[in-house]
């Protein structure tokens, strides 16, 4: 961890970022366009590696309106065979490096029947149904407690930021349930009709893990899904993943502005 830090810091010596953002499929362009760093994953010491299409993978420092934004553009998966400590380390570096609020994005099937491909939706609450957890394992009590609440993974404040941002942009929001299943085959529609009972209104295979630590390290914490696809048996289709890219980029333009009015104004929700 000493290594990861002083690597990163060394890069970023003149920069002092509080927010991070962790880029879904699809999601990058963001870092492309307001990146001044980059560092692939490969050259930091201790960070794992993804191997997904659609996901770079490297830590991008970015200038938004005179804030400095940390962004990791693509993440590792559990289903890449990296275990829950290695996906969720970053999660603990941003912490160390100083960084305040976590937005966790992620592309998501549509659990909930109305929703429909192209929709954002403001994670409201989730049900990890990986059948591990992050955090099992030795406790660091410098990060956080052995037993952490989950009563509000995703704070409240910035809930409300992302629902002005919504307003002021004039687009609609949906807020939901998101479900992470361990992947990578896509789920049957039996499974979605179990998510959709449970009350799940979107599944995704990520995001849950990143926001257990994020949660238990103290970070403030905004997910935000973009609808990618009918989840399976909710339309007659069959899922892809170059559906899933293809959707989240058309969506990206709207994605973009609601995450940079969001950084703009995050003093308001501090
Ligand atoms: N299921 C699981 N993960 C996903 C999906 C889905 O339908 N779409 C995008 N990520």
């Amino acid at each position: 961890m000493k290594k990861t830090i002083n690597y990163i810091r060394k890069q970023i010596y003149e920069y002092n970022p509080k927010i991070a953002i962790v880029l879904g499929s699809g999601l990058g362009e963001l870092a492309d366009e307001y990146g001044e760093v980059f560092m692939p994953y490969s050259k930091i010491p201790g960070f794992p590696q993804s191997s997904v299409p659609g996901h770079k993978g490297q830590l991008v420092l970015a200038k938004i309106s005179g804030k400095d934004v940390l962004m990791m553009q693509g993440r590792c998966h559990y289903y890449e065979g990296h275990s829950m400590e290695e996906i969720t380390y970053p999660i603990k570096v941003f912490k160390k490096l100083g960084i305040e609020n976590v937005i966790l994005t992620n592309a998501a099937g549509a659990v909930n029947k109305a929703y429909n491909p192209g929709d954002i939706m403001i994670i409201s609450d989730h049900i990890n149904f990986m059948g591990t957890n992050p955090l099992i394992g030795e406790n660091d009590e410098e990060l956080g407690v052995r037993f952490p609440d989950m009563t509000e993974v995703y704070s409240k404040k910035l809930i409300k930021l992302a629902q002005a941002a919504a307003k002021y942009l004039q687009i609609t929001l949906r807020q939901g349930v998101y479900i992470a299943m361990t992947g990578p085959s896509y789920e049957t529609p039996a499974e979605i009709n179990m998510a959709r009972v449970m009350g799940a209104d979107a599944v995704g295979m990520s995001t849950v893990p990143e926001a257990i630590v994020a949660n238990y390290c103290s970070m403030n914490v905004l997910g935000l899904s973009c609808i990618s696809n009918y989840a399976s048996g909710v339309s007659n289709k069959t899922l892809t993943h170059q559906e899933v890219i293809e959707v989240t980029g058309r969506t990206q333009k709207i994605f973009k502005e609601l995450v940079l009015y969001i950084i703009n104004n995050i003093h308001l929700a501090q």
